[in-house]
């Protein structure tokens, strides 16, 4: 029977156009989602747009355009990014959706008959650009811990009972999985140990948003909206569908997210799912920060850096290697196009496009473009075994690349010791043996690169014969000699430096 997990993103604000750090957040999750589906897993991958907000609105009022049209416009942006990026996700929420209002509706109900909100008065630090509230203890220098702007705050507001959730939700820190990496652990665990404070979940005077059920004056605070948009993308409060059922009451869910929305997705989302008496995510994957030429990307600094364009200047899959090959998992990176175009000339062109142009030009040339028969020592066993066995695919951490890498490198250092166009000459018996294994070798590297660069894994494994692999088990279907392989042409081609 297979495994059910449930993949999500972050639910992208609509207020501009996605840029490199969105572009990477979906990365990650798709690579996921494509690795978990190889390993049988059977997955569902969300992602979508969190539409409400003052925030929001404020930015529709500015360009003197209705806020329906505003989101519109950006979501669908965020929508293109998806298909332009080969993106895998089974469903694109939107937070203005009925279905989701339903939702969000169903969930405050339920906490409410829970006892878990009550009416009382907010006073306070807001901060309207991240839509959080924060401590006196947390202001610096008259900003919010993330150096937004922040304004006092008095008024009605409703409040969830957080700090009853202190204990329950440090007996959830004590699974070590539950937030990867672990330095981020730590820190959740720091501010939940410092006391919770019961939080405020609904505004007054904010028109864009979910109305509190039998008090519309007040609107449902932006985040406790925005993090049901994982159980309305399963049909929540429809218990009884299948997608709710198979995903989240038995499935595993994995929420990708950025480091900066972290306390939203390991305190406030899981007290809340237990206030509401519902299943808890498995996972948090927590993703570190992209800047630019050193500066944080922001649409104020206009230097946001178009994923777009460097797809059309390098290639889609170009791209989405560098980016999840640069930086291990969890870390921050700074974006430097050179840097970027000397990685993928490196591990694309040089490493991996090296060994199967060299690769399959000896089998085209020397063998007439047949697999090879072959007759393997106890030493070749070893070495395929090592290929065979090299990645394991539980969870992607950044570092499979570099041991894709490795393999590569090290297939290309086999065929240098070995010499085919030398045995070609004194003994082609070993010279078919030798191509046989590196073909082998090209076959588990295609396959390992299939979550992280679909379409150039699909088109290499093509140039060997195989036409599709469903599942990371394939790896055991030797490839079969005499089967005649159609003609290739290079992968990458090698990127010339941009002055
Ligand atoms: N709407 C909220 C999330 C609600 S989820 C229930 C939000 N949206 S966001 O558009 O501001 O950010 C979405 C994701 O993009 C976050 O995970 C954030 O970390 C990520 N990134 C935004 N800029 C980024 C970089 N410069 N680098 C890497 N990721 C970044 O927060």
């Amino acid at each position: 029977m297979s495994d059910a997990f449930y993949v999500s993103t972050p639910i992208y604000y609509a207020n501009g156009e996605p840029h490199i750090g969105h572009f990477y957040t979906n990365l990650i999750a798709d690579a996921l989602a494509r690795s978990m589906r190889l390993n049988g897993s059977d997955v569902f991958f969300s992602t979508g747009t969190d539409e409400h907000g003052q925030k929001i609105k404020h930015s529709a009022d500015e360009l003197n355009i209705s806020t329906e049209e505003f989101v519109e416009r950006n979501s669908n942006a965020f929508r293109n990014m998806n298909t332009l990026m080969n993106c895998s996700n089974n469903t694109f929420i939107r937070t203005t959706n009925e279905q989701h209002k339903k939702a969000v509706i169903a969930l405050w109900n339920r906490l409410w008959e829970n006892n878990c909100i009550y009416l009382s008065e907010y006073s306070g630090w807001y901060s309207i650009r991240e839509e959080a509230f924060y401590d006196e203890s947390e202001i610096i220098d008259g900003l919010s811990p993330f150096g937004s702007p922040v304004e006092w705050t008095k008024e009605e507001s409703y409040f969830f009972n957080l700090s009853k959730w202190q204990e329950p939700l440090l007996n959830l820190y004590k699974d070590k999985d539950f937030i990867f990496p672990q330095s981020r652990s730590n820190e959740v665990i720091n501010f939940v140990k410092s006391g919770l404070r019961d939080l405020s979940v609904s505004r007054i005077n904010s028109q864009w948003g979910i109305p509190v059920p039998n008090n519309p004056k007040h609107t449902i605070y932006v985040w406790v909206d925005a993090l049901t948009n994982y159980l309305s993308a399963l049909n929540y409060p429809d218990t009884n569908s299948t997608l709710y059922q198979k995903y989240w009451a038995n499935g595993k869910t994995v929420h990708v997210i950025g480091k900066d929305i972290l306390r939203f997705h390991a305190v406030y989302w899981p007290a809340l799912l237990m206030a509401a008496e519902l299943p808890l995510p498995k996972k948090l994957i927590v993703n570190g920060w992209w800047t630019s030429n050193g500066q944080k990307i922001s649409k104020s600094l206009g230097n946001a850096v178009d994923y777009s364009n460097l797809i059309e200047m390098f290639g889609l899959d170009a791209v989405r290697y560098f980016f999840l090959r640069e930086i291990s998992l969890g870390n921050d990176g700074d974006f430097d196009q050179k840097i970027m175009i000397n990685r993928i000339n490196a591990d694309l062109s040089n490493n991996i496009g090296n060994l199967v142009q060299r690769s399959l030009s000896m089998v085209h040339n020397y063998c007439d473009g047949y697999i090879p028969k072959y007759s393997l020592t106890h030493l070749d066993n070893e070495l395929l075994q090592q290929f065979y066995n090299a990645i394991q695919h539980q969870v992607i951490t950044g570092n499979t690349l570099s041991l894709i890498q490795t393999l590569a490198d090290r297939a290309n250092k086999f065929i240098d010791k070995e010499a085919p166009w030398t045995l070609k000459v004194n003994d082609v018996d070993r010279m078919h043996s030798v191509l046989f294994i590196t073909l082998e070798i090209i076959r588990c590297i295609g396959i390992y690169l299939m979550p992280y660069i679909p379409d150039s894994s699909k088109r290499l494994l093509s140039y060997i014969g195989i036409n599709e692999v469903k599942n990371f088990k394939e790896l055991n279907n030797t490839l079969q000699s005499g089967v005649k392989l159609p003609t290739f042409s290079p992968l990458f081609p090698r990127i010339l430096s941009q002055g």
